[in-house]
């Protein structure tokens, strides 16, 4: 057979566009990726995956070798996680689909207990955003409570709201916008007295934080915890495409399952959501957990640990900014310093904007006005993995310039973003009775505002007047012009 182009040409395009990328490696792009710094444990995930490529994860009776892999994962998850053999598991692609599938599972206990109506999804408001997801999958109603100025959510307040209807509350080990950890044993106590599920979404903690000094019990050893989400795509240094899910109690997890035989086809049993599914990222995953074991895990935690304490001390000194809280977990959320006279304070995402001019990408994350009226301020966002130990010093010396050069220098308000608008668009941005937009009108939108200039899109260079029209803007229409930018981006050129 005769390919029609050249595999050493294609190959070498796939170079170009990778190229193109933001780094994936070096600690430059503090956020989405997680670098461990060992070039042996990326061969070693890449053979894994090359080993298992024509393997269909669907059937684990055929392909046997993704059986032994998925339990020893979830061996290793739970041993570390604090579980007892009770505590039983899957592998999923990811964060979004593991916390989905805890959603879920809940809602169909709910219901199999007799309940009707609509169920509740209880949470800090500070919860990721993939529960939002599942909420709006799977039709719970959402139930987001406020948390403190340091991002820590409050225990009482959200006991005070377990009732009957609430099929799931879920707490944050730690949350992602401000690394707190969420009071997980007063929320599941309180929770387990009335009979209601809790999850723990340690999906970005559930690899790290075993290994940080000083926590409380936040896992399995919970008695009330009854399941928990952990990401092996992210502290577990695994390619994309894995996390674990744990359930406490076999019938619990089976709740989890999709199983069908009322088709003409094959007897359909799907613990997690998709179908045929491939095994690379869990034999990635299961490679890596048996190359660095606990101990390799607790070196690279100790390594982040100590470079987010330095990050944290660093950025305490810098005047006109401050940490968000007291990070539990390699993440850190830095919002402007208001203490600071106003001539020597640091806006976030101008400072976030510069640190990318000098090469480091820092991740912008809006401010939110909670239902008590109390506002989250708008921060910027790093996560710290143990790559970054090696580039402290560049780091934080472009962490300092770069807030030099925009101390001082206002936040963008909304009536910044929406005054440069032409009064026209905003009218009809600000319609209550606007109709809904077509992708047309959506993306004549986007080239009013200036964020695509062409059909193909492209982010812009400075993020922050993005992200101030991202808050100016009533969120279904800011989500609707979202939906059309990314759509835009990947439509064929
Ligand atoms: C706490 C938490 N939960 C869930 C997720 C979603 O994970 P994923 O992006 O793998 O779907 C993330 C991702 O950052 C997270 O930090």
């Amino acid at each position: 057979m005769q390919f029609s182009s050249d595999p050493a040409a294609i190959l070498a395009r796939l170079g170009e566009l990778r190229a193109a990328d933001a780094p994936t490696h070096g600690g430059h792009v503090l956020s989405y990726v997680y670098d461990s710094g060992l070039a042996e444990l990326d061969e070693l995930a890449a053979a894994a995956i090359r080993a298992v490529q024509p393997v269909n994860g669907l059937d684990p009776t055929t392909f046997t070798s993704v059986a032994v892999m998925e339990g020893e994962v979830v061996a290793f998850a739970r041993d570390l996680l604090g579980g007892s053999p009770e505590v039983v598991g899957s592998v999923t692609t990811g964060g979004t689909e593991s916390c989905l599938l805890a959603v879920k599972t809940a809602r169909d206990l709910w219901v199999a207990a007799g309940n009707s109506g609509k169920a509740r999804l209880l949470a800090p408001v500070t919860v990721h955003a993939a529960f939002h997801k599942a909420a709006h999958y799977f039709g719970l109603e959402l139930d987001l409570v406020p948390v403190g100025p340091d991002g820590r959510a409050d225990a009482a307040a959200l006991i005070e709201r377990l009732a009957p209807d609430v099929a799931l509350v879920v707490v944050s080990a730690p949350s992602y916008p401000h690394a707190a950890l969420d009071p997980v044993a007063e929320v599941a106590a309180a929770a387990s007295q009335q009979g209601i599920p809790c999850h723990v979404d340690a999906c970005i903690g559930g690899w790290v934080l075993p290994f940080w000094s000083g926590l409380p019990p936040w896992d399995f050893r919970v008695p009330g915890v009854t399941s928990l989400s952990a990401d092996l795509h992210k502290f577990g240094y695994a390619p994309k495409g894995v996390s674990v899910l744990l359930q406490r109690g076999r019938d619990r997890q089976r709740a989890q399952f999709f199983t069908t035989t009322r088709w003409p086809g094959y007897p359909v049993v799907n613990p997690t959501m998709l179908g045929s599914k491939s095994a690379g990222a869990l034999a990635a995953g299961w490679a890596i957990t048996h190359a660095l074991g606990r101990d390799g895990l607790g070196e690279l935690a100790a390594s982040c640990e100590r470079s987010t304490a330095a990050l944290v001390a660093l950025i305490g000194s810098i005047e006109g900014l401050r940490v968000v809280g007291q990070p539990v977990g390699p993440l850190i959320a830095v919002a402007t310093d208001t203490a600071a006279p106003a001539g020597a304070r640091v806006d976030p995402h101008h400072w976030a904007d510069q640190a990318r001019a000098h090469g480091w990408l820092l991740q912008l994350q809006p401010g939110l006005q909670q239902s008590d009226g109390s506002v989250l301020p708008h921060t910027t966002h790093l996560t710290i993995t143990p790559v970054t130990e090696g580039v402290l010093p560049e780091l934080s010396a472009a962490l300092v310039a770069a807030a030099d050069e925009v101390r001082g220098v206002p936040g963008i308000t909304p009536d910044n973003v929406l005054g440069a608008l032409p009064p026209a668009l905003v009218a009809g941005l600000s319609s209550p009775d606007a109709p809904p937009l077509d992708s047309a009108s959506a993306f004549a939108i986007l080239a009013g505002i200036g964020l695509v200039s062409s059909e193909s899109g492209g982010l812009p260079d400075r993020m922050a007047p993005f992200l101030a029209l991202v808050a100016a803007l009533p969120a279904p229409l800011t989500e609707r012009l979202l939906t059309e930018f990314i759509a835009r981006v990947v439509e064929p050129r």
